[in-house]
């Protein structure tokens, strides 16, 4: 059975479908058999998803709430990992998403309001679990992370309580021209980051060990 993760943030433009697009690439260049649902009304994974190149990447459009579970739980039948790429507000589907997931990332960016909203979106993350009487594995992640940055350590510091991925993503312009071009890093400081990201996702069990082994 494959793993669902969804990447939620109350918070828009926070990184979510940078994350998505990073993680989706790097693991269908691992192997895994990688499938995305668009939650998002404004689309912005499928549009370059249309530009992608790269091994196999499976992308759906779901925007009902009503669907998004069904779909979800139907691809992790037939693909090792489940991306959910949600849209940027607080929205039913985005609960829903979460509802089912085995790892929700929530990102953060180095600003106190990114702060503030990734903290309120892992405290409905935690009510939507206790609404289906299970824990819901949530964690933070660093996006444009500079280490030497002053707002860097104070929103870290707000963010203490929080269960955070070691693993952040850099401020880096290959992120940016990355949904321009269609293509996904998997080599140099993207493609290590990726790396890193995907290894402690699957040793929090939201990435299975095994991988589909692909022809050379
Ligand atoms: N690590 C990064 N380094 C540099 N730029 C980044 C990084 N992550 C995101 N960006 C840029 O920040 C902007 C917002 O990112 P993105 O679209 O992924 O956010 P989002 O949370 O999906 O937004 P929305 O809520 O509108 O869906 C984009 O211009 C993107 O290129
Ligand atoms: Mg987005």
């Amino acid at each position: 059975m494959g793993r669902i993760v969804t990447v939620a943030s109350s918070k828009g433009g926070v990184g979510k479908s940078v994350i998505t697009t990073t993680l989706s690439g790097n693991l269908a260049a691992l192997g895994y058999r990688v499938a995305v649902i668009d939650a998002d009304p404004n689309a912005s994974y499928s549009q370059w998803h249309s530009l992608y190149e790269g091994p196999p990447i499976d992308c759906s459009c779901e925007i009902r709430h009503e669907e998004i579970v069904d779909l979800a739980q139907g691809l992790a039948t037939s693909h090792d990992v489940i991306l959910i790429d949600t849209a940027g507000f607080g929205n039913t589907t985005a609960a829903f998403a979460a509802g089912t997931a085995d790892l929700v990332l929530v990102p953060v960016m180095p600003d106190r309001a990114s702060a503030v909203e990734a903290m309120r979106t892992a405290r409905q993350v935690q009510a939507f679990g206790k609404a289906s009487r299970r824990q819901i594995p949530f964690r933070i992640v660093w996006t444009r992370w500079n280490q030497r940055g002053l707002v860097e350590r104070a929103v870290d510091a707000d963010l203490s309580d929080m269960p955070v991925m070691k693993q952040h993503l850099s401020d880096l312009s290959e992120f940016g021209k990355m949904t321009l071009s269609g293509r996904v890093p998997v080599t140099g400081r993207v493609g290590n980051q990726a790396k890193e990201l995907i290894a402690e996702m699957r040793a929090l069990g939201a990435v299975p060990a095994k991988r589909r082994r692909v022809a050379a």
